[in-house]
This record gives structure tokens, sequence and C-alpha cells, in this order.
């Protein structure tokens, strides 16, 4: 079987978008819950990796920070635009592997929510690294992604994210202040973790 693009289900979608199927059409509230945590931080730089529809994205520029979110789904970020026509968030069409040179460590806040997971095995260590690049000094990062023991197999997309495979983010230089092991409603395992550079 092949793997559909990311850009062909958005565009089988059509106007119907939360026949997406990670689409929620509203701020995840893992990431939610975890801003209510601590104090906003108005005017402080955020990135959303892979935004999708662009909800997390509005919910911290609602809060005050000053967002960036990039997907490289070029109809994602047409219903972004399309969704909130008045929004200050600069969304931009961009491939985390070529971020532009600027981005790196330009940013206070990071969100990345189900795209380590996304990608397959074989670059889940470059995919966690070019997030981690993203974060600048005395910076943040929030991740929510579908979890696994280290010696889970991952037979299929979603590939969920093991312990492991996040110990990467401490050889980047980011270190864990929060990790939650937690299941869903229907029993799905999701870790949600919070990380800082120094
Ligand atoms: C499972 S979706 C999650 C979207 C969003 N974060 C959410 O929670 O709704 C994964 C997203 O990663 C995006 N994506 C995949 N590869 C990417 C890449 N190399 N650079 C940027 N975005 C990518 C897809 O287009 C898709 O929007």
């Amino acid at each position: 079987m092949t793997l559909r693009s990311f850009e062909d289900i958005y565009l089988q979608a059509g106007d119907d978008l939360a026949a997406v199927p990670w689409a929620e059409l509203r701020p995840r509230p893992a990431l939610v819950e975890w801003l209510d945590s601590r104090p906003d931080r108005p005017g402080a730089t955020a990135l959303v990796i892979a935004c999708g529809f662009g909800d997390d994205a509005e919910e911290l520029a609602r809060r005050g920070y000053a967002v960036r979110a990039f997907d490289v789904a070029p109809t994602a970020i047409a219903r972004c635009r399309e969704r909130f026509p008045d929004s200050p968030v600069d969304y931009r069409v961009a491939d985390l592997f070529a971020l532009p040179a600027d981005w790196s460590g330009g940013h206070d806040l990071v969100v990345e929510i189900q795209t380590v997971q996304s990608l397959p095995r074989d670059v889940r260590r470059e995919t966690i690294t070019a997030v981690a690049a993203t974060v600048g000094r005395g910076g943040e990062l929030f991740v929510r992604a579908s979890g696994r023991d280290d010696d889970e197999p991952t037979p299929h997309r979603p590939w969920p994210v093991s312990r492991a495979d996040l110990a990467v983010l401490a050889d980047a230089g980011l270190s864990e202040e929060r990790f939650d092991d937690t299941r869903d409603a229907r029993g799905g395992r999701w870790f949600h973790a919070a990380y800082r550079r120094a």
C-alpha cells in the first residue's frame, strides 16, 4: 500500500475539514492544559511545527505570543488563512528539513504536535533534531506524541514515539522539565512533554 501524501489527504478532504484524521478543529487540550499551568509570555516568539489547520497557533496568538506556524502541505496553510483571515499568525508553507536559516534557534516556545510520529522511523533522529534546532536559548519545547515502549514495534503510520526516541532531544541540548505518559478515553497512549534549552 502506498502512503498517501499529507497534501493529498488535505486536498481530498475538500471543505470537510473534519475528514482529515488528525484534525480536531480546536486547540489540543493537552497544549491548553500545559499553557494554563504556567504564566503566558506576551510578546515571546512561538513556532508551531507542522501546524495543520492552525488551531494551536491561534491559541498561542490569543495568549499574546508572536506566532509563526508552518506546514509542508500548501492546502493546510491555505485553510489556515481562510479560517483565520484576520489572524496575526505568520502562516508559511515550509519543510521541517529545509527551514529558513534564520529560524534556527530563534524561538522562545516551540510546539510540536503529532509530526514526529507521522514521519518514518528511519528519519526519526533527523526529525527530532530538526525540531530541537528551532528552540532558542532559554526557550521551551512542548511535545505531544503517540507513545510506545522502547521495544514496541511500529507496524504502520502513525509510528509512535518512545522515550529512547525522545532522548535525542537531550543530545540536542534540551532538558526534560515535564513528562506525562497518558491514556485517552479509547486507550490510546500519548506522551505530553516539555523541554527547555539552557
Ligand atoms: C498528523 S499531522 C499533525 C498536524 C497538526 N500538528 C495537528 O496536530 O493537527 C502531521 C502534519 O505534518 C505535516 N508535515 C509532514 N511532513 C512535514 C515536513 N517535512 N515539514 C513540515 N510539515 C510536515 C503534514 O502536512 C501534517 O500537517
